[in-house]
């Protein structure tokens, strides 16, 4: 059996989102909170893309942060290659969180503009003490820039010196600095143009064969989802949905919601087909509604759907959250 490098159980977490204390008590006000994320449980194997996919507001970006450690849970685990993150001390935590890396959306915003590629790309390396001389350290920079295809020359320039899509290669030479073996990519691509999209895309997958990563990947492109993942997860207000292999689950959806948005992928093969536009909108996450969060807009809704909220069942190959399914 492959051991999985992450698996996350029961995850939660909730924003205390409350006006200031003053108001709240002349307007007597409760605490309100968001529950952005409310029990999601997967685990990713190792060489394996694992995606995360679902309308805005969903909960992607929080699960990322939960799992690289920008934010605590309030409840639920997440282990990395056996060490539970959220009891791990700070100096354990520290080594820990070598294994893992994460690359943003903006390469732009996660890049310090002052800062020239080598700073950039050897800031991780000295924080780990993974280089033994400045010789050492320069030939490990130059060897990750040829690694992401850049030159060793590019070292010397500053971030506002490239496009977008070397901006986001120097992001991912900076994150692969450390030699993780886990990388959490929250929308990689998407402030990307579509040819330019496919180059960093193709890095990734040639990184990943070559250096054995495992990725967490977040995307809003089912297209770019299904040829880049292996399984994906459907989330829906703060859960996951469904969980299947990326073929089952594009070809064969099971939840109301997943097929939803399958409908309104377009298609090269059927031009002429009419998409249904994903319909209504995501409720409130700081009112969702009772029994299942989805029933409101799904048409195969019953009475139960109201007031019943459903678990993930494991159906063999998949997982399902759906009373009906
Ligand atoms: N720090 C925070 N404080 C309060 N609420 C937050 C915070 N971070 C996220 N949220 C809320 O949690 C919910 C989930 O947000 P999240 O950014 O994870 O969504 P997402 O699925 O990544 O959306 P998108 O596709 O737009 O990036 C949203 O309702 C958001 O407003
Ligand atoms: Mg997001």
């Amino acid at each position: 059996m492959v051991e999985s490098v992450v698996s996350v159980e029961n995850l939660q977490i909730k924003f205390d989102v409350s006006v200031p204390l003053l108001s709240r008590l002349l307007k007597r006000k409760p605490k309100t909170y968001v529950h952005a994320v409310r029990g999601v449980d997967f685990s990713i194997k190792k060489g394996e893309t694992f995606s995360l996919v679902g309308e805005s507001g969903c909960g992607k970006s929080t699960v990322a942060k939960l799992l690289s450690g920008l934010h605590k849970p309030s409840d639920g685990s997440v282990v990395f290659k056996g060490h539970d993150l959220v009891s791990l001390s700070r100096s354990k935590l520290k080594e820990v969180r070598r294994g893992f890396q994460m690359i943003f959306q903006d390469p732009y915003a996660s890049l310090n503009p002052r800062w020239k590629v080598a700073d950039i790309i050897g800031e991780p390396i000295d924080l780990f003490g993974l280089a033994d001389s400045k010789q050492h350290k320069q030939a490990m920079v130059i060897e990750l820039l040829h690694q992401v295809g850049l030159s060793g020359e590019d070292r010397l320039k500053y971030p506002h010196e490239f496009s977008g899509g070397q901006r986001q290669r120097i992001s991912i030479a900076r994150a692969l600095a450390s030699k993780p073996e886990f990388l959490i990519c929250d929308e990689p691509t998407s402030a990307l143009d579509v040819s330019v999209q496919a180059q960093v895309l193709n890095i990734m997958s040639e990184l990943q064969e070559k250096l054995g990563l495992t990725y967490l990947f977040i995307s809003h492109d089912m297209s770019v989802v299904s040829h880049f993942s292996d399984r994906v997860g459907i989330m829906y207000l703060g859960r996951l949905v469904e969980v299947g292999e990326v073929a089952d689950i594009f070809n064969s959806p099971k939840h109301p919601y997943t097929k939803m948005l399958m409908e309104a992928i377009p298609s090269m093969d059927e031009i002429n087909k009419e998409r249904t536009p994903v319909s209504g909108e995501v409720p409130s996450p700081l009112n969702p509604p009772s029994g299942c969060a989805f029933h409101p807009r799904c048409p195969n809704a019953t009475h139960a759907c109201a007031s019943e909220s459903p678990v993930l069942r494991d159906l063999g190959e998949r997982s399902v959250a759906c009373l009906n399914v």
